[in-house]
């Protein structure tokens, strides 16, 4: 069926024209010149949208809009108004509205955010893709942060894609309601795009947590909301979803505990002035080093405690290496630089050892986090049976992170994997380095996944 649109504009000849143009582009339109006439009709007859001028004689745009609210709270409204005009698009989005055109737009502007928001199963830009190149987010998630420049994707009920909001393009409180109405959870965005967001919000809590002084909520706040990304992130990896409602108990119970320590809420802001990704990657090991040990059936809150510290802080000593080299991938290092990187661990160690909240257990897994049983690590090239098993299961979680979230350094393996490249490379590549057994239930977690690893 075709969607019915109601037009309203004082300006005929305008009307007019705009008619035509939404006739023959399939839709149909009834036209009215004053919003009276538009209450009218909507007593009548459902429209899937109404196109509104904003400036008209006796009620404006708003006003209409606002009437039309009493009565329907749902029906998409997209406002036109003239440059003239002393109300500033964000004001007009601030009411609600779905859209908002600037007179004069070409007709290809507004038949595209028409589409954006009636898109339907037949629409012929929809395309088939895996799922997997996608991170879904809820749309309440959209609501609560700022929209960047982002492609954002629908997922039709055939489970095609359809791009609906366009990088550079604004998703409005008003638009995200309709699709709400529409009875839409979730919005998609590219596995690449997914990062950059997730950066950018990482970066506007650093933001907060930079300026002058912070105070404990806001630091914890932090640490929450920085977590709650990378969770994220691991839940539409599809990991085992009851053991991923546990883990995320879990790491609620660490932050709560670690918010009890000022000690470590410092350092956790510190992590900041090593690189941008520091954070990001830390508490990625962090998640999945919880994970695996969950999964080896390490119950104790004290040992999963010390993990879940060993791997926020296990890469602090990158914090004494230059710029030069923390921001440039590792294969691009000399021989010189290598040797300078190799020795994080125990500048690490150097550092934290003097601090009451920090654990033995924890220095253990700071210092060993690059050990392998092959006895080819560092720095001190251990052997399998002096490791610290907590730190091969940091090592297991370290390695991961690297290939699948932004991880200082990490650009040495190209773009970011998926998560189903990433542990093919871990067992093909890097299996030999880690502990085996260990390796083989972190794969393990993946296997039962949610939704389209094949
Ligand atoms: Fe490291
Ligand atoms: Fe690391």
């Amino acid at each position: 069926m075709k969607k019915q649109i109601l037009l309203v504009d004082d300006d005929a000849a305008y009307a007019n024209v705009v008619h035509r143009v939404l006739m023959k582009s399939g839709y149909d339109v009834e036209t009215v010149y004053q919003p009276t006439q538009g209450l009218q009709l909507l007593k009548l007859k459902k429209f899937d949208l109404i196109l509104s001028d904003f400036k008209m004689p006796k009620m404006n745009g708003l006003q209409f809009f606002e009437e039309i609210r009493k009565t329907d709270s749902s029906v998409p409204f997209v406002i036109m108004t003239g440059f003239a005009n002393e109300h500033q698009p964000e004001s007009v989005i601030q009411t609600g509205a779905s859209g908002f055109l600037a007179k004069p737009f070409n007709s290809e502007s507004m038949l595209k955010l028409f589409k954006a928001i009636l898109f339907d199963e037949s629409d012929q830009e929809a395309f088939e893709a895996p799922e997997v190149e996608f991170r879904e987010l809820g749309i309440d998630e959209f609501i609560s942060g700022k929209i960047g420049n982002f492609n954002i994707f629908v997922r039709l009920e055939s489970g095609r894609f359809l791009k609906v909001v366009h990088s550079g393009e604004e998703l409005t409180p008003g638009r995200l309601l309709a699709y709400k109405k529409r009875g839409l959870t979730s919005l998609y965005l590219k596995l690449e795009d997914y990062q950059k967001y997730v950066d950018m919000q990482l970066k506007l809590a650093q933001a907060v947590t930079q300026s002058q002084v912070v105070s404990r909520e806001k630091r914890v706040a932090f640490v929450r909301r920085s977590n709650e990304f990378v969770l994220h992130q691991i839940f539409s990896f599809g990991v085992d979803e009851h053991l991923f409602q546990h883990v995320k108990n879990l790491m609620e119970l660490n932050i709560k505990t670690l918010a009890q320590s000022d000690e470590l809420l410092n350092l956790i802001g510190s992590l900041n002035s090593i690189s941008d990704q520091m954070i990001s990657h830390s508490m990625g090991v962090s998640i999945y080093s919880t994970l695996l040990a969950k999964a080896l059936g390490w119950d104790s809150q004290d040992a999963l405690f010390n993990i879940y510290v060993g791997a926020l802080f296990h890469d602090m000593g990158l914090r004494t290496m230059p710029l030069s080299m923390t921001q440039k991938p590792y294969v691009d290092y000399t021989a010189e630089e290598l040797k300078e990187y190799q020795r994080h661990p125990l500048i690490a160690l150097d550092m934290l050892k003097g601090f009451p909240d920090i654990t033995t257990e924890v220095l253990l897994i700071i210092a060993q986090h690059h050990e392998s049983p092959t006895g080819n690590g560092f720095p001190a090239g251990l052997s399998d049976a002096l490791i610290f098993p907590m730190a091969k299961v940091v090592a297991i979680a370290d390695e991961f992170c690297e290939l699948v979230i932004k991880s200082p350094g990490s650009a040495s393996h190209g773009v970011l994997r998926s998560h189903v490249d990433a542990l093919k490379f871990l067992t093909q590549i890097k299996g030999s380095f880690l502990d085996q057994k260990m390796l083989e239930v972190f794969l393990g977690l993946f296997s039962s996944t949610k939704k389209g690893a094949a």
